[in-house]
């Protein structure tokens, strides 16, 4: 059969990424442009500073791609983007570009689910997981359980009800004077840490679903901060191990519940949290204990980038599934439905 190689485009929050996939399994070229030196000094991601950014670096980063492959234009078969979810004004730029570049080329669009090609991280990795699954999707703007039959088909079955795990660690560290992103930054003050100096509550833990909320974690952990510095004894590494385990045992308690109701032998996570390695750590001797089969994607791959999108699309291909060139970006999960 003929290979397919799709050309992957990322902007929805502050990466600027252009990848090219073949078959959707193997990376030709994976180019991500960070704009975290940026936002460092504003202490979050800007919108509008990450829009323009992305304008400036769009086409470079794609021109790097196709010099990273060797492969020229018209190698490729179809061009998939990230239309949803994200800032606004950053899933424009990348769509746009993207709708031009396939007109241009005749080629087919497909739009891609950002959390979807985060789960595809997985896949992209690892050639033998077998469903059905439980994955664990911990992004900067998402925090959800799904149950998945299959790539592509699954059920949410419990989510966030405030913050998302990545939001709370940007959160927390910025009160606690670490820079951003926040998640690796608490990750490298925890490691110095003692576990157990404070107290932090573990939420939800008592609650027999799959539901989480890190926004009253969040809290605590001001409020523990506060108490410390009135005692002039205010510990970051200690406050960063105390709140990273508070949030790490919650949620990996609440999967390994999950894969045990839903008698699943496979567990996966996915998105920016995925990369801390504490997280990684208790899911993997829970998983051990519970006879499960762990994946998560490498570092460069849990962070946002244009290969998992670029392999999610494969199937889209495949399917014939493609995105007509009027095709509107939307800042939540679920495409409103036309009246
Ligand atoms: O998936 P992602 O790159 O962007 C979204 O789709 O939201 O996730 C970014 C989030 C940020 O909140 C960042 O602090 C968090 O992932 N993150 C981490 C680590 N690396 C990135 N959180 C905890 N530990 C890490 N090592
Ligand atoms: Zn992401």
């Amino acid at each position: 059969m003929k290979d397919t190689i799709i050309l992957g485009i990322e902007s929805s929050c502050d990466e600027t990424a252009a990848s090219l996939v073949k078959n959707g399994q193997d990376i030709l070229a994976n180019i991500v442009n960070s704009q975290i030196s940026i936002h460092q000094q504003f202490g979050g991601v800007v919108p509008e500073v990450a829009s323009r950014k992305h304008i400036e670096n769009i086409a470079v980063v794609v021109d790097a791609a196709f010099k990273e492959s060797g492969l020229s234009y018209s190698d490729i078969d179809a061009v998939a983007v990230t239309n949803r979810p994200g800032l606004i004004g950053a899933l424009l730029v990348g769509l746009s570009f993207a709708k031009s570049f396939a007109y241009a080329l005749n080629k087919p669009l497909i739009a891609v689910n950002h959390l979807h090609g985060h789960i595809y991280a997985n896949s992209l990795a690892h050639k033998n997981i077998e469903f059905p699954a439980i994955c664990l999707v911990v992004s900067g703007g998402h925090t959800s359980l799904l149950y998945m039959k299959n790539i592509g088909e699954y059920e949410i079955i419990g989510e966030t009800r405030d913050d998302a795990a990545g939001e709370a660690f940007d959160k927390v560290a910025r009160f606690m004077g670490l820079g951003y992103p926040g998640g690796p930054e608490v990750q490298k003050a925890a490691e110095q840490g003692q576990l157990g100096k404070v107290k932090l509550p573990r939420v939800f833990l008592d609650k027999n679903d799959f539901e989480f909320s890190f926004s009253g974690l969040k809290t605590a952990t001001m409020n523990e901060w506060k108490k410390m510095e009135r005692r002039g004894e205010q510990n970051v590494h200690d406050m960063a191990a105390e709140f990273q385990a508070a949030l790490v045992e919650v949620l990996v308690e609440k999967t390994m519940r999950a894969a045990a109701r839903y008698k699943v032998k496979t567990v996966l996570i996915a998105g920016g949290v995925a990369a801390n390695q504490a997280l990684r750590n208790l899911m993997q001797e829970k998983a051990g204990e519970n006879n499960l089969q762990l994946f998560y994607p490498p570092l460069a791959l849990c962070t946002d980038n244009a290969a998992m999108i670029a392999g999610t699309a494969y199937h889209s291909y495949t399917n014939g599934d493609f995105a007509p060139l009027n095709i509107n970006a939307y800042p939540g999960l679920f495409v409103p439905v036309k009246n």
